[in-house]
């Protein structure tokens, strides 16, 4: 069978670094009538928004199977689980608390516990409740409260069990491509939508990390982002600007308030009509201080200049390629994270999210996935460069756990290390899980 293989003197094999696997709530719980219903919801239920017509309503069912599930993750000798929190689940539409809601989550944690896994709790993960939505959504400034209510409840109910809190998972995606991009729920499409939006988000994120760190003082508190190095697309000074525009736009517009207290400086390209509206104060509010940044790495994006000096992505055409039709490009997360480092001080950094839908194949029992073993071969170097370079990394959660719903794509994308068999849900441990749980355990047995 085939490896992942590290050096023998690489970080990533020291007992304090931190393996996982990661998944989400609406892309695997289920039981959508346990729950009020969400964006994602609503958005299934639109012709068209999702490539195969599917929704979240039962997904993996790991509502109802997860103890098996937990059982499946302790098996590949992980450190670490990051999920996230279905707020629908736990607060209902009048405001009060869902007790079942809170207990599923809390035998979750027990159980987690009672395995020695470090619970690692993203608090939203895109799936804001439908009737938040119904008053304006994020680009409703209370939203934000909202949030920090949520986020005040959950964190008192679950006390010391949970490791480590993420406020937000890639709010980049909740408000470009939800807001802006009008590609996920709630499909918006407007520019200054998808400023607002983001502002909102962060302002959540601000508010809640001070209720986190009152109620879990022993918890690690920070945020998941997503980051894609920005290349041009030809040495077309044009095609220069346009990646420079796209890299403050996409990825440093989350990061700079966050760290520094302001947003890019896009005069003379973003219309002072497109950028958001906010209060005195705001800015301070979201630069709290981070115990860790977490990172989402998949692939790098090639920019063009348009006509209107804006910029446009070019889709890759020559492999490798994922089956989303992304590039594979190891040495991006190396990049990415040595050029964050230079530009900013950054807290300790975890890499929350990695991984690649590839096509697979059951055959007699098992799944031969070489290509996605490989791009976890590839991607645990370029970690293990950027570390050896001077990154701080103290993390890695392959995701994902299980073949999931894959938002717009829905069900014909799978990123699992485990495949899941939707008319049976039998889950069975593909090479790349297994090759994963192979490097995992052979280091907890090193510790
Ligand atoms: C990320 C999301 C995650 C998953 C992967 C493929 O943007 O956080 O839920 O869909 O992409």
């Amino acid at each position: 069978m085939k490896q992942i293989l590290l050096p023998n003197d690489s970080a990533l094999l020291q007992h304090r670094f931190t393996f996982g696997v990661a998944t989400a709530a609406f892309q695997i719980e289920g039981a959508a009538a346990l729950r009020e219903p969400c964006i994602w919801d609503t958005f299934c239920a639109e012709p068209g928004r999702i490539r195969d017509g599917s929704d979240g309503l039962v997904a993996c069912d790991h509502f109802h199977r997860w103890r098996d599930d937990l059982a499946l993750i302790a098996s590949l000798g992980v450190d670490a689980y990051r999920f996230s929190i279905a707020w629908g689940r736990v607060i209902r539409a009048d405001g009060s608390v869902n007790a079942e809601g809170i207990a599923f989550y809390l035998a979750l944690l027990d159980e987690l516990q009672t395995r020695n896994i470090k619970a690692y709790v993203t608090l939203y993960h895109w799936d804001l409740p439908q009737y938040l939505q119904d008053k304006g959504g994020w680009l409703n400034r209370e939203t934000a409260y909202r949030f920090a209510e949520y986020a005040d409840i959950v964190s008192r109910a679950f006390g010391d069990r949970v490791y480590s809190y993420a406020t937000l998972n890639e709010p980049f995606c909740s408000a470009y491509l939800g807001y802006e991009a009008g590609i996920h729920a709630p499909g918006v499409q407007n520019r200054q939508a998808g400023r607002q939006a983001a502002h909102h988000l962060l302002l959540a994120h601000g508010l809640a990390m001070p209720i986190l760190r009152r109620n879990c003082p022993q918890a690690l508190t920070g945020i998941v982002l997503n980051f894609s190095p920005c290349f041009a697309a030809t040495t077309s000074a044009a095609d220069q600007q346009a990646a420079w525009l796209a890299d403050q736009y996409h990825n440093h517009w989350y990061l700079q308030p966050l760290l520094e207290g302001c947003y890019p400086d896009l005069t003379g390209h973003l219309a002072s009509t497109d950028l958001p509206q906010m209060l005195a104060g705001d800015l301070d509010i979201i630069a709290q201080p981070l115990d860790f940044l977490g990172v989402n790495y998949y692939t790098r994006t090639v920019f063009t200049a348009r006509d209107d000096g804006w910029f446009s992505d070019v889709k890759p055409s020559q492999p490798p390629l994922t089956d989303m039709g992304w590039e594979i490009y190891p040495q991006g997360l190396t990049e990415i994270l040595v050029q964050l480092q230079q530009r900013y001080t950054l807290p300790p950094i975890y890499i929350t999210e990695n991984g690649a839908a590839m096509v697979d194949t059951l055959q007699e029992g098992s799944i031969n996935d070489v290509a996605r073993l490989e791009y976890y071969q590839q991607h645990l170097l370029a970690t293990d460069a950027a570390i050896r370079a001077g990154v701080d990394v103290r993390g890695y959660f392959a995701w994902s756990l299980l073949d999931n719903f894959e938002w717009a794509e829905g069900y014909a994308k799978r990123f699992g290390i485990v495949y899941v068999d939707y008319h049976t849900q039998q889950r069975t441990v593909k090479a790349s899980g297994l090759a994963l749980q192979q490097l995992w355990s052979n280091r907890n047995k090193k510790a």
